[in-house]
């Protein structure tokens, strides 16, 4: 890891160039020696005397540059910044010397564009400007975010800096979890929960101003609540719309909301000295690992944010800085590593805010959500590998997947921008100037333009908007992307061939999941297992981190995980561990001895109670199965008869078209690499991998999908070696 200098304009201000060089070889080379001998167990002991020599020859070296650094280095934080009072904080915000001209503002347009960097203050203030504001008469303020964890802790600090009871006069609302009550004014939430409430309230008639905040994030949500709310500001006046955004593509969203005036709030900030690697980086999560530990032995005070893609790379990257901490013991200041990302549980997101204590240095490693959705005060050093997770839609195979990919050149400008909040800054670039110039994209490309589609244009039907071509977009998705989304809605029976709302269609809308999915749920009625559908929707939703894998356990981990395989894939194997958990009353211990993660089950817990509240609604009753896992497995192929994939020579094949793709080697069937497997989803990182598959029977797919598949299609000589199992199918076709 080899860093260069080389100065770019940021925000305007040409960046400051220091003499530096940080020297990392040392440490770079025990990191790699490190994970080789990891492979190695039975060379445990060798290892740790091994790696403990390497860093005490790392920190020696550091503390040498220390002494040559400090007199370049920045001031240390004033620490009254720390103790100021809230009053007094919401003061200082850049926001708050236009509060009188914002209300104006608002008062005078239906529809106002706000502009202003990340952290002057839009999501905290300005709803609570209009509270203040006795003049505006207010019923109900909405916010819509593109994010849980941002709606969950802005709420919580508006609370408090209203001193309210979170819950009471400022709540929130995110999927599967409503923390408001009558008296809620200010409701912060998702802007997919924003868009659910148009299926109760088509005019939002209780609302008296809506903002769609981040709207720069250009999610899939926030851009059909564009088309929806300026069409119902048509005819309700009385409507406050706000637009908040940050310092990006403001002209768009005026442009597209007739000219609407925006509001701009001066930026401060101050300058950011960017570095960039020499050569590319080729393991960009050790690389981060060593950058931070450098700039905690070499830099002065002042915390560091990192930017990973997801919850495994974070929860992975924290363990590793744990880890070499903990060897290093009391040779270095305190490092306090604390992760963020988008389903960490609402305990554990306080703590990225808390100060950080004297002496210490604090770390947050994060996805894109801290780029602009979240601020975190302190942070003086960023690290960017420059990253992000991006969702990727192949609208002629239908195929959806999450593949890591280069953030775009804004993205990358904004997440060096929080390093200059509080004072100057550095940020610390994981890749090459010449990668930043040629192989970065300008901006990140709207999510409607790479997503499937089907969610919201079931959605937009149930709010009967049937003529989708039509339909006010600011940026419109692909065409085929449309017509593929209602081709999938056809097949799974939720429109007609008309393309007009099926009753099974209107009851899928009902549930706050994917078309596959609640269409999973709905067939379980018909299958007679909607208790253990219920379970395994639940399950899935809470995104692969039931497993706990520390790095010092892997051996008993992987046994704990291995008792619990059963026969028939990996869907079953999450029903089984549920079941468990519920035997042992809910247990923590359970959980621990079992290396199973406590707060991913509670969240299932959660999830589940959520959707069986539902069920009365789109009248599922809920019955088990008993011990028939076949029936278990027809729901799921009613849900995902798409994602179907066969084997064949050297791989798996999806079935409609003939895509290679690979059972991850997580799976349960990872050796068993049964003839006919559906898949919940791909995910790409080497290869086009299949997460959480279950074995089934090709027979069914005509069962559950006759209009979808044709018996020609599912032939091969292979199955026809199978006779027990297709005549089974028949007998259960009855
Ligand atoms: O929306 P915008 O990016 O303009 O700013 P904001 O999110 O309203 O943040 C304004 C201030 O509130 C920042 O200084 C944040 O550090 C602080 N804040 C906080 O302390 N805790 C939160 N959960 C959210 C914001
Ligand atoms: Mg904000």
């Amino acid at each position: 890891l080899e860093l260069e200098e080389t100065p770019l304009e940021l925000g305007g201000e040409q960046g400051r160039w220091e003499e530096e060089r940080l020297r990392t070889a040392a440490l770079s080379f025990g990191a790699k020696r490190e994970r080789e001998l990891g492979v190695r167990q039975e060379q445990e002991r060798y290892q740790l005397i091994l790696e403990e020599e390497e860093m005490i020859d790392f920190v020696s070296t550091a503390i040498t540059m220390k002494g040559t650094l400090s007199e370049k280095s920045h001031p240390p934080l004033s620490a009254d910044l720390k103790k100021q009072s809230i009053q007094e904080v919401r003061r200082s915000l850049p926001i708050f010397p236009f509060r009188e001209d914002l209300l104006r503002a608002i008062t005078q347009h239906q529809i106002l564009v706000i502009e202003g960097e990340t952290g002057s203050g839009k999501t905290t203030q300005i709803p609570q400007y209009l509270m203040e504001d006795v003049s505006l008469k207010l019923l109900l303020i909405r916010s819509g975010l593109p994010r849980r964890v941002a709606a969950m802790s802005v709420a919580a600090r508006v609370a408090e800096e209203t001193g309210v009871k979170l819950g009471n006069e400022v709540g929130y609302s995110i999927r599967f979890e409503d923390c408001t009550s009558e008296r809620t004014v200010l409701k912060y939430m998702t802007d997919g929960m924003l868009l659910r409430e148009f299926l109760t309230e088509p005019d939002l008639a209780s609302y008296s101003v809506v903002i769609i905040d981040e709207a720069h994030e250009r999610t899939l949500h926030t851009d059909i609540l564009f088309g929806l709310i300026k069409d119902i500001a048509r005819f309700r006046s009385d409507l406050k719309v706000l637009v908040a955004s940050a310092t990006l593509d403001t002209e768009r969203f005026s442009c597209f909301f007739d000219d609407a005036p925006v509001f701009r709030i001066p930026g401060r900030r101050f300058p950011v000295d960017i570095f960039y690697t020499k050569a590319p980086e080729a393991d960009y999560l050790e690389a981060c690992v060593v950058s931070v530990l450098q700039i905690h032995v070499t830099q002065a005070p002042g915390d560091c944010l990192v930017f990973l893609t997801g919850q495994e790379e974070i929860e992975a990257c924290c363990e590793m800085l744990q880890e070499r901490c903990r060897r290093l013991g009391s040779k270095i200041a305190e490092l306090v590593v604390l992760p963020i990302y988008a389903n960490l549980p609402s305990d554990m997101q306080a703590k990225i805010f808390s100060p950080t204590p004297p002496g210490a240095r604090k770390v947050v490693v994060a996805t894109n959500i801290a780029e602009t959705s979240l601020t975190i005060d302190g942070i003086i050093y960023v690290i960017d590998p420059g990253f992000c997770k991006q969702k990727s839609y192949n609208a002629r195979t239908g195929m959806e997947s999450l593949i890591v990919t280069p953030c775009s050149r804004a993205s990358a400008n904004q997440r060096a921008g929080r390093a200059g909040r509080v004072a100057a800054g550095k940020c610390f670039r994981l890749y090459t100037a010449w990668a930043f110039k040629h192989e970065m994209e300008e901006t990140t490309i709207p999510e409607i333009q790479r997503t499937n589609l089907g969610n919201v244009v079931l959605l937009l039907k149930s709010l009967g908007i049937n003529d989708l071509i039509h339909f006010d977009f600011m940026d419109p998705p692909p065409h085929e992307t449309l017509v593929l989304a209602l081709e999938q809605l056809y097949a799974l029976g939720a429109l007609n061939h008309l393309g007009e709302l099926t009753k099974m269609g209107r009851r899928m809308a009902e549930l706050p999941v994917d078309p596959m999915l609640s269409k999973m749920i709905l067939a379980s009625e018909q299958y007679k297992c909607s208790e253990e559908v219920l379970t395994i929707a639940a399950m899935l939703s809470v995104n692969n981190s039931i497993f706990y894998r520390p790095k010092d356990k892997v051996v008993h981990a992987d046994n704990a995980r291995m008792n619990f395989t059963v026969p028939g894939g990996d869907h079953l194997v999450l029903l089984n561990v549920y079941n468990q958990w519920v035997e042992s009353g809910f247990s923590t211990q359970w959980c621990y001895e079992n290396f199973i993660q406590f707060r991913s089950m509670r969240r299932a817990r959660d999830v589940r109670d959520q959707l069986e509240g539902l069920m009365e609604r789109i009248e599922v009753e809920v019955v088990s199965s008993l011990e028939d896992s076949v029936p278990i497995r027809k729901a799921i192929t009613a849900g995902y008869f798409y994602h179907t994939a066969r084997l064949s020579k050297g791989g798996y094949k999806t079935v409609k078209h003939q895509q290679t793709v690979y059972v991850h080697p997580n799976s349960s069937l990872f050796e068993e690499q049964p003839r006919w497997l559906i898949y919940h989803e791909l995910v790409f990182t080497t290869k086009e991998f299949m997460r959480q598959v279950i074995e089934i029977d090709s027979g069914w797919l005509l069962e559950v999908a006759p209009h979808y598949y044709k018996s020609k299609e599912l032939e091969d000589s292979s199955s026809k070696k199978m006779p027990r199992k297709q005549g089974k199918t028949k007998d259960e076709l009855g």
